[in-house]
Formats: C-alpha cells, sequence, structure tokens
C-alpha cells in the first residue's frame, strides 16, 4: 500500500504506523501536531511527515499529487478544547471535506474514517446498535458527524469506524493514565458513575488488517468488545495492579452535564461482516496499558472533560 495517514502522530496514527511500516508499506503522514508528538514519527525509510493541517486544500491536494496514495486512513480530528467550536469545524468537517475531494480525485481503493461513539448522543439503547439515530450534543460529535456524512455522500470505497475506547501505547487521556499518574503520586481520585466500553489496541489492528482488503466490506461500522465496564471497575484494576491500600473509598460522583452515563457500541454487525471479534479482555487490555506506563511513562494528559481541582 502507499497509506497516507491523517493525523499519523496521534494515538491511533503512530500505533497504525509502526503496525504498518515494518510490513514494507509507504507511508506519509500529514498533521499540525495539535495533539499528536512529533516525536513519535521520526523520518526514516518508508514514512515522509508534512507538517500542516487538512484544513488546508493547497497542502492537502499537494501531499496526494505527490505521494499517489492507494489507502487513506483519516485519523486527523480535533477534540482538545470543547468550546472551540471554529477549530472543531475547521478539522473535522472542513479538514475531512478537502482529504475526501483530494481521495475521490486520486482515485484511492479504500479511505477509512475513524468516528466517536458520542455520534450517538445520548442513546435510548444500550449496547447501541449500528443502526441508532446520531444525535451529537457536543462540538466534537457535531463535526465529526457531519465529516463522517459529507464522506458518505462521496463514491470513495470507505469504511467509516465507529470506535469504542481504544487502548494502547500513548494513550494519554481518560481514566486509565489519570488514575495511573494520581495514584502513583499518592493523589486522590474520583470516579464519574459512567460505564465504557475498551478495547484494545491489538484487535483495533487486527480489524484493520481486514478492513483494508480490497474486497472486505464498506460502510459504517461499531468497533468495539460490546461490554460495558464502570469507571469504578478500572479504578479498582488501577488499585490492584499498583499494590494500594486505600483509607477511604473512592467517590463515585454522577455524570456531569456533558457526559452519558453509558456508551457500550454493539459490534454484532461488524463481527458478521468482518469475521472479526475482539479478544482481548477487559482485565487484560487494562493491565497492558498500566505496564506500558511502567515502561514508557504517561506523557500527557488531555481530557474534554473537567478535572476537579484535588
Ligand atoms: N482513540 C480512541 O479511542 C478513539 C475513539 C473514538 C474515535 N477516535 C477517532 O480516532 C481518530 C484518532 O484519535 P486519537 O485517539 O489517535 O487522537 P489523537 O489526538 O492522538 O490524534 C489525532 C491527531 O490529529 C492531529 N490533528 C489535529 N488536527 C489536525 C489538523 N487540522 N490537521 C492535521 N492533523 C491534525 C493531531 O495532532 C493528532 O496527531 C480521531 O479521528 C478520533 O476522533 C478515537
Amino acid at each position: 500500500m502507499r497509506l497516507l495517514i491523517t493525523g499519523g502522530a496521534g494515538c491511533l496514527g503512530s500505533n497504525l504506523i509502526e503496525h504498518y511500516l515494518p510490513q514494507g508499506h509507504e507511508i506519509l503522514v500529514i498533521d499540525n501536531f495539535a495533539t499528536g508528538r512529533r516525536e513519535v514519527v521520526p523520518e526514516m525509510d518508508g514514512l515522509e511527515v508534512v507538517e500542516g493541517s487538512v484544513a488546508d486544500p493547497v497542502l492537502v491536494d499537494r501531499c496526494f499529487a505527490d505521494f499517489l496514495p492507494t489507502h487513506v486512513i483519516h485519523s486527523a480530528a480535533a477534540y482538545k478544547e470543547p468550546d472551540n467550536w471554529l477549530e472543531d469545524a475547521t478539522t473535522n468537517v472542513t479538514g475531512t471535506i478537502h482529504v475526501v475531494n483530494a481521495a475521490a480525485k486520486a482515485g484511492v481503493q479504500r479511505f477509512v474514517n475513524f468516528q466517536t461513539a458520542l455520534c450517538y448522543g445520548r442513546p435510548s439503547q444500550v449496547p447501541i446498535p449500528v443502526t441508532a439515530p446520531t444525535a451529537p450534543f457536543t462540538s466534537y460529535g457535531i463535526s465529526k458527524t457531519a465529516g463522517e456524512q459529507y464522506l458518505a455522500m462521496s463514491d470513495l470505497p470507505h469504511v467509516s469506524l465507529r470506535l469504542a475506547n481504544v487502548t494502547g501505547p500513548r494513550l494519554a487521556i481518560g481514566p486509565i493514565p489519570t488514575f495511573y499518574t494520581r495514584l502513583r503520586e499518592g493523589k486522590g481520585c474520583f470516579c464519574s458513575d459512567t460505564v465504557r466500553d475498551f478495547l484494545d489496541m491489538s484487535d483495533f489492528l487486527s480489524l484493520m488488517d481486514i478492513v483494508l482488503e480490497a474486497e472486505a466490506p464498506t460502510g459504517i461500522f461499531n468497533v468495539s468488545t460490546g461490554q460495558g465496564h464502570s469507571i469504578k471497575d478500572i479504578f479498582d484494576t488501577v488499585v490492584d495492579y499498583l499494590g494500594i491500600s486505600l483509607d477511604q473509598p473512592v467517590p463515585v460522583v454522577p455524570p456531569g452535564d456533558d457526559d452519558v452515563p453509558a456508551v457500550v457500541l454493539d459490534p454484532t454487525a461488524t463481527e458478521t461482516a468482518f469475521g472479526w471479534k475482539a479478544a482481548v479482555g477487559f482485565d487484560e487490555t487494562i493491565r497492558k496499558m498500566l505496564t506500558w506506563y511502567d515502561k514508557h511513562g504517561v506523557s500527557a494528559i488531555y481530557s474534554h472533560l473537567a478535572t476537579p481541582e484535588k
């Protein structure tokens, strides 16, 4: 493949590069390093990195014209500042349109997009089937949903994967790195009373291998284990892993106004379409992540949810 990856310096993008580069594929990354790290995409044989925004049509067109990709993975997304609607719309809507148009012009064989489960808003059914209506209510969710809908209007052979919380190397946001860091520093924690679905990076990558195949199905799919676990389950696993004994139970607080109590995606249609099923269980997924932090540390913590001061 000649694989163009937008947002290749991010968590998913960099894991995809580590997966596909050693297999001999040529890769070009477009990233503005808004949340991704320059250091994780060093210049090396087979890997070219262009610093810039997908919202810049001249840069996007030049990358497609020079690199001539056969496959595109559109992983770039803005989400860092929940009130920066303009940045979310610029990257997630306008940027997606530029990448879709350029990919269509280049006649790429396959276009893979990543979508957030926040596209479902506050779902009336959990686990959420892929046929559930989209009803996003955050700037990130709204802009990502518009981007996915523009892609769906194109004639590209495309797949949009609505992802559970993918857990693996360099994950630096969310409850796992937050609990790991704070507990090791002896700081207090709290758990929001919410349920999420955690997918191991190895399961995500094994699905990507199938999705990128020429004859694989196209369309929109949920990618998840289908198993919900509470944030308190994660906290308990981290406490156990670190061998800590607590003086008092961790507070479990009601979800905030901008939070969704339970986000668990139903992967049944995906499992049928691709003959794929997540193989790594919850406990192993979390412990693999913690072992990675032991070795490499937690590089940065960004969150679109406010964390109370302790
Ligand atoms: N990681 C998950 O569990 C998860 C879950 C649901 C959806 N997603 C989606 O998967 C994709 C990757 O997520 P991630 O977790 O790797 O996030 P990430 O923040 O680590 O990666 C996103 C990358 O996009 C880059 N970027 C942002 N704006 C850009 C722009 N205008 N032009 C070029 N690059 C830009 C960032 O610098 C970063 O490297 C996103 O589309 C996200 O919405 C991820």
